[in-house]
Order: structure tokens, then C-alpha cells, then sequence
């Protein structure tokens, strides 16, 4: 049985956010935060992984160099949690948009982690707070090669000469066929996002077309990797 390709969306060659959610899927955070409790969903879902590879990712460098960490898209500040036991001498500012800095205040930062700060706004628009590093943690696969460019050149315009950006995400291999559990994360990329995990050679080329240097990149035992790069 033949279905005419156009009204199942099959054929269409892109992902079918707009139909099922109403949004465009460029806007995929509107759909996922239509609801405190889909936005509670989703960043206590997102958290889990950082308290068993958190220390991990951070780990791959040395950072303690960097007193100022600045976690944009830091969601539920789980990753600037382990950021901040790791490295005694560091402070870090959750940067996430209003409604999820508002939720992370709610349930999942408390008031005793003094060495962690928050601060709302769109990273695509609003000014950065100042900072020696700047993480993104799991932020560019949700976006496609532009949007990334765009935000990267942000983040270098931000930081400081000597200053830093730290990309955590999924590596794909160098060939892009494997590892499997990255690939399957990528296939959801591309179902609800108009991202995509990527090679480190990706990120690479993307780093230094933001004017980034010295991008090194190192792979863990678990599920992520870490690049680090300079100003
Ligand atoms: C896939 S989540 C990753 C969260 C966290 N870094 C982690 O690894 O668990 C992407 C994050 O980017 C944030 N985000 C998306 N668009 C944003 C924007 N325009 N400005 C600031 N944050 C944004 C989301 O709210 C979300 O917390």
C-alpha cells in the first residue's frame, strides 16, 4: 500500500515538529517548556547524567586556571554542581533562558550552593556575563551549523584573550559511523531539533571559524567528550 507522500509527511525530508507541536522547530524550547511540569520533565531528566559523568567531562582539562565559569544553557545547574566540587576555586553562573533559571532557583539549586550564581537571558541576544570559561554543555547539537556560528562568535566576542570555551557533547567518530549510542542520539536530533551530533573535526572547523585557537579535544570513558579551546 502506497500513502501519498505529502499528507503523511514521509518524503518531506524534514522533522514534523511544526505539525505535531504547533511550532516551528527552530522553536523546539517553546514546545518542551509549555508547561512547568514539562519543563520540570525535562530539565530533571537532563540532570541525572552529570552526577555519574560530570566530574568526568570537567576532568578531561585542567580547569582550574579558570575561577569564572560561565555554564551557558546550564539548564538545572547539575553540571555547575560538579564544576564547583571539582575545582575548589571556582565559581560558576547558570546562564539559561527565564522561565529555567526561574525552575532551577525553585527545585534544584538551593540557596547553600554559594559558589553558584544564575542569570537569565537569550543567548542568541542578550549580553554574556563575563567569564574566564565558557561551557556548552549538550547546547550546539540542538542547533543547526549557522545558528552554532552565531553563537560561538558571541561566546568569542564575550571572552576574554586567554579565556576559554568548553564544548561537552556526544562525538561521533571521524567517518560519522559510529559510535552507536551517538548515532541513536543523533537520529533524535534530527527527529525533534534542527541539530545533529558531530565529529570533534566538526566542532573543530566550527570553533575556529569563531576566531577560537588552540581546540583540543579529548574523549572519556563514558558517554561524552570534551573540546577545549582559546582565545
Ligand atoms: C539540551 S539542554 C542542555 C542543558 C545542560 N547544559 C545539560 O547538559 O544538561 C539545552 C539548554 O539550552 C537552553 N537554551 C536553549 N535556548 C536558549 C537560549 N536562546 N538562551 C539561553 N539558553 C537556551 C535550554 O533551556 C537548555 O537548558
Amino acid at each position: 500500500m502506497l500513502y501519498p507522500l505529502g499528507h503523511t509527511g514521509f518524503g518531506e525530508g524534514k522533522n514534523q515538529y511544526l505539525k505535531a507541536f504547533g511550532v516551528p522547530s527552530e522553536q523546539l524550547f517553546t514546545a518542551i517548556y509549555r508547561s512547568e511540569g514539562e519543563r520540570l520533565l525535562f530539565m530533571g531528566a537532563l540532570q541525572d547524567v552529570w552526577s555519574v559523568q560530570g566530574s568526568c567531562v570537567l576532568a578531561a582539562f585542567d580547569l582550574s586556571p579558570f575561577p569564572l565559569v560561565c555554564d551557558l544553557g546550564g539548564g538545572s545547574g547539575a553540571l555547575a554542581k560538579e564544576c564547583v566540587s571539582l575545582y575548589p576555586g571556582c565559581r560558576v553562573t547558570v546562564f539559561d533562558l527565564p522561565s529555567v533559571v526561574q525552575t532551577a532557583k525553585d527545585h534544584f539549586l538551593s540557596p547553600e550552593e554559594g559558589r553558584i550564581g544564575v542569570h537569565e537571558g537569550d543567548f542568541f541576544k542578550d549580553p554574556l556575563p563575563a567569564a574566564d570559561l565558557y561551557i556548552l554543555a549538550r547546547v550546539l547539537h540542538d542547533w543547526p551549523d549557522e545558528r552554532c556560528s552565531h553563537l560561538l562568535a558571541r561566546v568569542y566576542e564575550a571572552c576574554k584573550p586567554g579565556g576559554g570555551v568548553l564544548v561537552v557533547e556526544s562525538l561521533l567518530d571521524p567517518d560519522g559511523r559510529g559510535p552507536l549510542t551517538t548515532q541513536l542520539y543523533s537520529l533524535n536530533m534530527l527527529v525533534q531539533t534542527e541539530g545533529r551530533e558531530r565529529t570533534p573535526g566538526q566542532y573543530r572547523a566550527l570553533l575556529a571559524a569563531a576566531g577560537f585557537g588552540d581546540v583540543q579535544c579529548k574523549r572519556t570513558p563514558g558517554t561524552y567528550g570534551a573540546i577545549l579551546a582559546r582565545k
